[in-house]
């Protein structure tokens, strides 16, 4: 495939695992210098080895999304490190708990606001900042159609994702003109570890959830991620591009 991404420089969240890791390995292998960071120091550094032994160009570092001081060190770092940040998917996320609204304890609450959500903002506040220094770029963070649509037991997750369709927006709105370009992706559910607490019954009452009738794969949502981020989707910017397998459709 044609090296999209040369000469572009890429920080990729929760890059060790699922979504975040094919979307890290894809942009280095077409030619894309990638800040794969992760919570799990040791996945980020994995995915940046795999994007180096493909003859790609990676680093990796260690950090938690809901420490913004972290989060603007990456940026440096990629900065220090190619003199110039392009791309950014923010893709770090956890799942939350099932339960009613009231049952989500206050930790609970918190924790996933500010990793899903407060952490997509950190992340948008020190990228855009420095994609203003470079004279533009393109963001994509992760949502879900679960930032679309509601679902019964998920209250902190359906508004941490909901907030990043918005926060979407509104950055989008405030870049237009500046040579910067922000959407977000709201997948159905995915065959990623994120899934893996499922059991079988879990799992196939998810599949029914989607017309097309199984679950969708870490590389369809990365096919998307990359097409946003590239400059064939040029004209494209504040919108949440659902990929979902029919599941909104119905
Ligand atoms: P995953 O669990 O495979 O990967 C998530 C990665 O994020 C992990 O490597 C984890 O270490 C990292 N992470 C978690 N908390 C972090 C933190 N505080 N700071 C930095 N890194 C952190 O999950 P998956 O499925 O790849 O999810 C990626 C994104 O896609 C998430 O935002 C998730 O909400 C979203 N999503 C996932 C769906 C699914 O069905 N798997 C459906 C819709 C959206």
């Amino acid at each position: 495939m044609a090296a999209d991404f040369a000469d572009k420089t890429a920080i990729v969240t929760g890059a060790g695992s699922g979504i975040g890791a094919e979307i890290a390995r894809r942009l280095g292998g077409m030619g894309g210098r990638v800040v794969a960071t992760d919570l799990n120091g040791e996945a980020a550094n994995r995915v940046a080895g795999e994007i180096e032994a493909a003859g790609g160009t990676a680093l990796a570092m260690q950090l938690d999304v809901t420490d913004a001081e972290a989060v603007e060190q990456s940026v440096h770092l990629a900065e220090q490190r190619w003199g110039e940040l392009h791309l950014a998917v923010n893709n770090a996320g956890v799942p939350g708990c099932m339960l009613s609204l009231a049952d989500h304890t206050i930790a609970e609450w918190r924790k996933v606001i500010d990793v899903n959500l407060s952490g997509v903002f950190y992340g948008l506040k020190y990228q855009l900042a420095a994609m203003l220094r470079s004279g533009g770029g393109a963001i994509v963070n992760i949502a879900s159609i679960l930032g679309t649509v509601g679902a019964p037991g998920s209250a902190a997750y359906i508004a941490a994702k909901h907030g990043v369709v918005g926060l979407t927006k509104s950055a989008a709105l405030d870049y237009a003109k500046l040579g910067i370009r922000v959407n977000s992706i709201g997948p159905g559910y995915i065959d990623t570890p994120m899934l893996s607490g499922a059991s079988q019954e879990q799992y196939e009452t998810l599949v029914d959830l989607h017309p097309i009738g199984r679950l969708g794969r870490s590389d369809e949502i990365a096919e998307l991620a990359l097409f946003l981020l590239s400059d064939r989707a040029s004209f494209i910017t504040g919108s949440n591009h659902v990929i979902d397998g029919g599941y909104t459709a119905q």
